[in-house]
């Protein structure tokens, strides 16, 4: 059958398609050459938004003839990159000496880098001067033409780059292939509006726009056929789905409509702006019995000064007083938090507040990180930048309560049966099975394979910090 038979679409999608039948020939020839099917290997860096475009990218590329491997010693590298913080941009450059070093012995390699790192100028400039071995680079607003930049990397002898400023296209109905059989991410929207000063992702990713509902209900429903029981609706700022759609919606009608899908078991969402959070929102999440009992609520910082000066738009006070709304409505909910130590001007005091706010909200995890200054983001330029020591000593500090809080926390649950999804044989230990709880709680338990992807009562036995150790409740 031809590639184009299977795929139904937009006239966009159409095109690409095309171009993945192309791309295939370019594909065997160079299996002919190689005497075996060329092997790809894709590395993400970031989060769950460029997982779900990873998977974009392995699904074209298995569609076109390559075998997927985890060794980067492959016939096509791509490294799909992050740049939130710097530290995440110094690994790709670090990693792309050792590629080369891989090059140098498989004249047919191919690498590619693509991601949020890409769509700033400085970097592109780095890589086109001191990177020249890499063969094609693209952006995050035209991940979706990757089969036509593929044909134009086997056409062209030199570089390919292709970045785009921005985008008001969304094409969907590609093929993808998925991590796990039985979850998936759903992009629901992309891009970002709120600047917050720190962050560059507005930047990089773009202005707002929603996928409509008919749409993410069209995927949603197809991907249950073929097996997925948990989704994951992924968007930088979810609670302002739907707002620039022709006939705007909530992001908490969008979760009713999920809701409905038969065969659907578990829903998930990511990330929530505490400014946009609704009440709207809160009842939905407490009627539903498919919405995880887990939020993710960036603080960022607990001082009202610094959250100012971040442009977050909300206050310590307001902070809180969502955080005991949602915990009073729903108290089964796991509520997880980011938060950045060292902004510009923060001092003891800011930080102080800061360890306030986890103590009370009492979070069952938290991600903090150390302030990245990212150029051409309003923070990057402030005067009152904190020195390292300080940092570091704010960051401790925080990281500490964090863990004490997060320990307490997490340990409540022992001794409970509660349902978890299998996800997969346990890393260390291949007698044990891997689960997620609907609060997002990790517990390892005896069990087979067979089990991966079923939902599961467990008796969760032993805490241990973050996760637990418990049995399967027959
Ligand atoms: N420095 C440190 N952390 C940052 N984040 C975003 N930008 C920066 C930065 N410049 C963190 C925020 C955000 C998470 C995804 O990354 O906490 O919620
Ligand atoms: Fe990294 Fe943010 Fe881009 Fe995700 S959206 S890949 S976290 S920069």
């Amino acid at each position: 059958m031809r590639i184009t038979e299977k795929y139904e679409g937009s006239k966009e999608t159409i095109r690409q398609i095309t171009y993945m039948e192309k791309a295939g020939v370019y594909v065997e020839e160079l299996s002919r050459k190689l005497g075996r099917k060329p092997s790809c290997c894709v590395t993400t860096f970031g989060c769950q938004m460029n997982a779900r475009d990873s998977e974009k990218l392995v699904g074209i590329l298995q569609e076109v003839g390559y075998e997927l491997t985890e060794d980067e010693n492959a016939d096509f590298v791509i490294y799909n990159t992050c740049t939130v913080r710097d530290n995440a941009n110094q690994r790709v450059y670090g990693r792309l000496g050792h590629l080369n070093s891989l090059k140098k012995k498989n004249p047919y390699m191919k690498i590619a880098l693509c991601g949020c790192m890409m769509q700033e100028p400085s970097v592109i400039e780095k890589i086109c001067q001191s990177y020249r071995f890499v063969d094609l680079i693209f952006g995050t607003h035209n991940i979706y033409k990757f089969a036509e930049l593929l044909v134009k990397m086997f056409e062209d002898d030199k570089m390919v780059v292709d970045i785009w400023e921005d985008t008001d296209q969304i094409v969907e109905d590609l093929p993808v292939e998925r991590k796990y059989p039985f979850k998936s991410g759903i992009n629901i929207m992309f891009g970002c509006n709120n600047f917050c000063s720190y962050c560059i992702v507005p930047y990089v990713r773009g202005r707002e726009r929603s996928r409509s509902l008919e749409d993410i209900l069209h995927e949603i429903e197809s991907l249950v056929s073929d097996g997925v029981v948990e989704v994951m609706l992924l968007g930088q700022n979810v609670n302002s789905y739907g707002k620039n759609l022709e006939h705007p919606i909530t992001f908490a009608q969008l979760l009713r409509e999920v809701e409905k899908i038969e065969g659907l078991k578990r829903i998930r969402f990511m990330t929530s702006h505490p400014k946009d959070l609704s009440d709207e929102l809160i009842q939905v999440m407490k009627e539903s019995k498919k919405i995880c009992r887990h939020l993710h609520l960036p603080l960022q910082s607990g001082s009202t000064r610094i959250l100012n000066a971040m442009n977050r738009r909300y206050t310590k006070e307001q902070y809180l007083a969502l955080a005991a709304k949602i915990r009073k409505e729903i108290p089964d909910i796991a509520i997880t938090t980011d938060i950045i130590v060292g902004f510009p001007g923060e001092e003891a005091q800011d930080v102080d507040e800061t360890i306030d706010v986890i103590q009370k909200v009492q979070y069952d995890n938290a991600f903090t990180f150390i302030y990245s200054k990212r150029t051409g983001t309003p923070a990057a330029a402030m005067e009152n930048q904190v020195p390292e020591a300080v940092v570091k000593e704010g960051f401790d500090r925080v990281l500490k309560v964090v863990q004490d809080t997060a320990r307490e926390r997490v340990s409540r649950l022992e001794g409970q049966v509660l349902d978890a999804l299998v996800e997969e044989v346990n890393e260390q230990d291949d007698s044990l099975m891997t689960g997620r709880l609907s609060n997002n709680t990790i517990v390892h338990f005896k069990g087979d394979e067979s089990l991966i992807g079923q939902i599961v009562p467990v008796h969760l036995k032993e805490c241990h910090g973050f996760y637990y150790l418990g049995e399967i409740q027959e």
